[in-house]
């Protein structure tokens, strides 16, 4: 099963990524996560993704692409694969396309968490992040057992750089310039599934769960 998320900034669909993940015992893969997990490092990727994502702004396709071609290709990615923030513009579906056509396959399911705008500041700034095994948080909805540590791991949780208001306002924008229109992209390929992600977490994962097994 080879799915891909799509979702404004906050819209959830790591929350569901993670879920799906366990559930059917496939990789979750999030670029996002592999960028902060190269900035913690200080890898010289991470030092170039730092630039854009602190902005608010997409890291270029060349950064992203190749990063992800050579990642679903691995041993684990078989039996399928959940991406979850990429792709996020018309060319890196694209280049998704060609990367899998050259292994004789394609996606099959293009899971839209919409979310409106208005609901998301709010999410985001309550949002708490585990930046050594990326376990997410919401200080009201899903609070960790002991403040500001990770349940998984131990380690601290902490509001991520990006999450500052105005940076996830201008996450919108991009969002709507950029990777909205891979909506009606995967719409036109026939694996378009539209979720609506204002419901209960449980809810929603219950709703993802019905698509992928009807
Ligand atoms: P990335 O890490 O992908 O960030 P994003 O898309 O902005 O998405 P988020 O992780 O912020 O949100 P989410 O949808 O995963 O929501 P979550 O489940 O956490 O990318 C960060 C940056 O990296 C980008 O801005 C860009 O610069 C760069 N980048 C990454 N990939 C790239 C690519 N392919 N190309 C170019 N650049 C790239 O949920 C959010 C909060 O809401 C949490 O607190 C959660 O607990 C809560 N929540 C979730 N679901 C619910 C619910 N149903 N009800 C109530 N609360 C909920
Ligand atoms: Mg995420």
């Amino acid at each position: 099963m080879k799915i891909i998320m799509l979702g404004a900034p906050g819209a959830g669909k790591g929350t569901q990524a993670k879920q799906i993940a366990g559930k059917y015992q496939i990789p979750h893969i999030s670029t996002g996560d592999i960028f902060r997990a190269n900035i913690k490092e200080g890898t010289e990727l991470g030092k170039k993704a730092k630039t854009f994502m602190d902005q608010g702004l997409l890291v270029p396709d060349e950064l992203v692409v190749e990063l992800v071609a050579d990642r679903i290709i691995k041993d684990d990615c078989k039996n399928g694969f959940v991406l979850d923030g990429f792709p996020r513009t018309i060319p890196q579906a694209q280049a998704l396309d060609e990367a899998l056509a050259k292994m004789g396959e394609k996606m099959d399911f293009a899971i839209d968490v919409d979310v409106p705008d208005a609901h998301i500041v709010n999410r985001m700034s309550g949002r708490r992040a585990c930046l050594h095994c990326g376990a997410t948080y919401h200080v009201v909805s899903i609070p960790t057992k002991t403040e500001g540590i990770c349940d998984a791991c131990g380690n601290e949780v902490v509001l991520r750089d990006d999450d500052k208001p105005e940076t996830v306002q201008k996450r919108l924008v991009v969002y709507h310039e950029q990777t909205q229109p891979l909506i009606d992209y995967y719409n036109k390929q026939g694996i378009l599934k539209s979720v609506d992600g204002t419901r209960p977490m449980e809810t929603v994962f219950a709703e993802i769960v019905r698509i992928l097994e009807a």
